[in-house]
């Protein structure tokens, strides 16, 4: 179904909105059933990337089909991998990427632009750290705003140069070298665009490349880099990877994005009758720290583990809903493996009994847009109580809230704040309209027709 201008018109006539609102009716019924979500946007980005530096053509399937992952494909196409990608029944992408191997990337003819994709333009700085090619990266305005300093500082002692010198923020031109210093490098936040981009410059510089973080991070390059015969060492908190070697063709499967799944799960837990199961899903312990926070609110939630695609395990996810929630501390070293889900597990608090703390969420003020300060104006809106004190995010639970009637949330073009919008009008008793909701292109385009499908 079409969700312009109205999203759910089926269920109910709804004023015509402004433009570039999207009006978000109540579900007309409880989320019941199985669902599946696309393919992990992380492991796509890696799928993608990797087979293009490998040598041969690697075959991938379950492949993301969103912006994002999109950016990443146009991205290595420009720079000489071979893409022949064709979308699947299902949705995703699936195919084969035959990569530069060892002769290593053409200068592209243009600027790459990564568009909203941060993993895009973090995770090709590493990619192209090792070749003497110049290559301008550049992105959306959402994207020339981040910061990139995190990433070239630790590339500029391993030797790549970027001009104009000192500047931090995109469009960057990145000139690499085939003279790769090994480094040891303590990463001043658990970031695994950062981990990734050093360890895989690492895999051309000569000798043995470790990272320590402070926090452990998303583990997805440390497991699929050895599936394209490039050994890594990881521990908690720590990885490494011994050059120089060359990335050879594999085959890769990806499972169901838990981040994605983290909306149909919080919809479930917040609409009164509803039991949901979400299938061949990732697993990865570094991605579903969200059932563990839902479960420390004392939500009906759990996992079941079915198989492993590559070393990824995936699984099942259920979730009911869950009439009484209670507010919980999530302490810092936890955060890393719930970051994308801070905002959507911050609506879920502000229906507890009592307070919830994230503590230590800096780093939502660097993601797509502030989400730190999105979802102290959002949930404001909705009459609940949430602050911010130094770095710790607060919010004040009601039990029983409900959403006032003619809330206009704005998702600031960020993919994870029109979810979490989206979420008030489905899950509550009157619709919302959420500004820019057509950024769920960005990770989970179908999201709408899949909720509104488990609940008919
Ligand atoms: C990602 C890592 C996280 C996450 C982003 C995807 C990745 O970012 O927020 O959506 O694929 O490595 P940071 O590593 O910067 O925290």
């Amino acid at each position: 179904m079409s969700h312009e201008p109205v999203a759910s018109a089926a269920f109910a006539p709804s004023p015509q909105p402004e433009a570039g609102r999207t009006v978000v009716e109540p579900l007309p019924a409880p989320l019941r059933g199985a669902a599946t979500v696309p393919g992990d946007k992380s492991i796509s980005h890696r799928a993608v990337l990797f087979a293009a530096m490998a040598e041969g053509t690697s075959r991938v399937s379950g492949v993301l089909d969103s912006e994002d992952v999109r950016s990443s494909i146009k991205a290595v196409s420009q720079l000489g991998a071979r893409v022949s990608l064709e979308r699947q029944p299902d949705g995703s992408l699936a195919g084969g990427i035959t990569g530069w191997g060892a002769s290593g990337p053409r200068k592209p003819d243009a600027p790459i632009d990564c568009g909203n994709s941060g993993t895009t333009a973090r995770l090709l700085m590493g990619v192209l750290a090792p070749w003497d090619v110049p290559v301008e990266i550049t992105g959306d305005e959402s994207l020339q705003r981040r910061p990139m300093r995190r990433i070239t500082a630790p590339l500029m002692k391993m030797g790549a140069r970027f001009e104009p010198g000192g500047r931090e923020t995109l469009p960057i031109t990145e000139v690499g070298t085939r003279d790769l210093r090994a480094i040891t490098y303590d990463a001043p936040m658990a970031s695994a665009q950062l981990k990734t981009a050093v360890l895989l410059a690492g895999v051309y510089a000569r000798g043995t490349t470790t990272l320590n973080e402070p926090a452990p991070s998303r583990n997805h390059t440390e497991l699929m880099l050895p599936e394209f015969g490039v050994p890594t060492t990881a521990a908690d908190r720590t990885a490494s990877v011994t050059g120089p070697r060359v990335l050879q063709a594999a085959e890769v499967r990806v499972p169901g994005d838990p981040s994605s799944a983290a909306f149909l799960v919080c919809a479930a837990v917040l609409k009164p009758g509803s039991s949901l199961q979400v299938e061949n899903v990732s697993l990865n312990t570094a991605r579903i720290g969200f059932t563990r926070t839902l479960e420390r609110m004392g939500a009906d939630v759990s996992v079941r583990h079915a198989g492993a695609a590559g070393k990824e395990p995936y699984g099942m996810i259920a979730a009911c809903h869950t009439p009484s929630l209670h507010g919980c501390e999530v302490p810092a070293e936890k955060i890393a493996g719930i970051v994308d889900e801070v905002p959507v597990l911050a609506l879920v608090a502000a229906h507890a009994r009592g307070v919830t703390v994230f503590r230590e969420v800096g780093e939502l003020r660097v993601k797509e847009t502030d989400r730190l300060a999105a979802v102290v104006e959002g949930l404001g809106q909705l009459g609940v109580e949430a602050y911010i004190d130094g770095n710790d995010l607060y919010v004040e639970g009601q039990p029983g809230l409900r959403a006032p009637a003619g809330l206009v949330f704005d998702s600031h073009g960020d993919h994870r704040l029109a979810m979490t919008w989206a979420l008030v009008g489905l899950t509550g008793g009157v619709p919302v309209e959420v500004k820019n909701f057509d950024s769920v292109k960005i990770s989970y385009p179908r999201f709408l027709d899949d909720i509104e499908r488990l609940a008919r």
